[in-house]
């Protein structure tokens, strides 16, 4: 089985492309030898970072504790999807996505947006869940067509 989760944190340092893409290509490494799938995206507008990771649930979640500690970010939000049958992202180890690619996927913003205004309060955790795979799905068949 694999366990997947999301997080969404706010950068504290500025990012520009270069530091983005020392980061990508660092962490891509680490998680292939983790054996981690999943994407990153940085939103420049509101400087957050959003991260999909998959992958065997203990090197899953001590990777997300590892970035957790990372000061370059802070990290506002974690939610754990759990365990799902295969991977949306078999292919990315760790995809950086252009925004581009973003600006045709506008629910990935309003995702970001629930996860950085969450509450027990007013998300019931299984839709925020449910919401977060839909969106992951279609990231993933669209990257593929
Ligand atoms: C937004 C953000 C996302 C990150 N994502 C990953 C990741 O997917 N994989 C990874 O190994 N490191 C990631 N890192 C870096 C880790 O926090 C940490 O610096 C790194 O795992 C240490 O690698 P090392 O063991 O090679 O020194 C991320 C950092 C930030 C700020």
């Amino acid at each position: 089985m694999i366990f997947s989760l999301v997080y969404v944190s706010h950068a504290v340092a500025p990012f520009d492309d270069s530091a983005l893409e020392t980061l990508a290509a660092r962490a891509s490494q680490k998680n292939s030898r983790l054996e981690i799938t999943g994407y990153l995206n940085l939103n420049r507008t509101r400087s957050t970072f959003f991260q999909y990771l998959e992958g065997p649930q203990q090197a899953v979640l001590d990777l997300t504790a590892e970035i957790e500690r990372d000061d370059r970010h802070r990290v506002a939000n974690i939610v754990q999807i759990g365990e799902i049958e295969s991977r949306l992202f078999p292919a990315w180890n760790m995809c950086y996505l252009d925004p581009g690619f973003f600006q045709a996927i506008r629910m990935e913003d309003i995702l970001e947006t629930v996860l950085l205004t969450m509450s027990e309060r007013t998300f019931k955790r299984e839709e925020v869940v449910s919401t977060v795979l839909r969106i992951a799905r279609q990231i993933a068949n669209r990257k593929a067509s």
